[in-house]
């Protein structure tokens, strides 16, 4: 047998160590994996819940998210359509060429390059059964990266009650101030669409007045992140977003 500290038996110690670790790592990774996509979901219907401005600390995400009812949006209709919200992939839908289309230069105000044909979106009712608040996702070009969020809307489906971003690689303190509540707290209680519903809702330089309907302040310093959700809020909530499916669930006709 070959002694340990021959070169031999170096690369047979080094050999055996890395079979040994890696065998270690893939089996953890694959251990893991379940809890991670648990948490992911968790995470994931926690943002929905919090852009509403429900999460509450005293109960688990999970037991929350019983309130919420996930439906599928095709966003050309603006109906709902057939399929399994749980088996959906949103993201995975918007890169598929067969579930997704193509946005012109000119479509493409949130810099997103292919939207999705069919998008969830999440209802919440009151105790006696109706709408009371409805969370859409959103996303769209920052500066550095695309933001992804929830926006939600009261039940008049016009009034904004809530928005958040959980995933984004803005700067802190700069673009990443997205995430302050301070600046999420101005978003409440703006309004979408004017008389004409037209999408009026709208990110200014600088500071908007609180007797502005329409108006959220841009983020200081961050000038360039705060034109990028002003953009993706307005595609979203747009003729390429949500604006035919928001009209006929005001109709009673999604
Ligand atoms: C390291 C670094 C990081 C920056 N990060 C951001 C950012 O996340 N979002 C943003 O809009 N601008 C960011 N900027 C600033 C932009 O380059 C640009 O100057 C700014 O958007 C202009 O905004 P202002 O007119 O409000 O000053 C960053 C600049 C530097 C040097």
């Amino acid at each position: 047998m070959a002694s340990k500290d021959s070169t031999v038996g170096t690369i047979v110690v080094a050999v055996v160590l890395c079979i040994v670790c890696s065998v270690i790592v893939s089996t953890a990774a694959v251990m893991l994996k379940p809890a991670q996509q648990a948490n992911k979901q968790k995470d994931f219907q926690g943002s929905i819940l919090a852009a509403a401005g429900l999460l509450q600390a005293d109960k688990t995400v999970e037991e929350q998210f019983e309130s919420v009812t996930t439906k599928l949006v095709d966003l050309d209709s603006g109906k709902y359509t057939d399929g399994d919200p749980k088996q959906f992939d949103q993201r995975q839908a918007a890169k598929d060429p067969a579930t997704s289309e193509e946005l012109s230069d000119s479509e493409d105000l949130a810099k997103i390059s292919r939207r999705e044909n069919t998008s969830a979106v999440y209802l919440i009712n009151n105790d006696v059964g109706d709408l009371d608040k409805i969370i859409l996702p959103i996303r769209g070009y920052g500066l550095w990266s695309t933001l992804y969020g929830f926006i939600a809307l009261e039940s008049d489906l016009n009034t904004i009650a809530g928005i958040g971003f959980y995933e984004h690689g803005e700067t802190p303190g700069l673009g990443g101030e997205v995430d302050n509540p301070r600046w999420k707290q101005i978003w409440i209680g703006k309004e979408i669409y004017d008389d004409q519903g037209d999408v009026s809702i709208k990110v200014i330089k600088g500071q908007a007045s609180p007797n502005d309907d329409y108006a959220v302040d841009g983020l200081s310093g961050a000038t360039l992140t705060s034109k990028g959700v002003n953009n993706l809020v307005q595609f979203w909530l747009g003729e390429e977003g949500f604006k035919s499916y928001l009209s006929n669930l005001k109709e009673g006709d999604a």
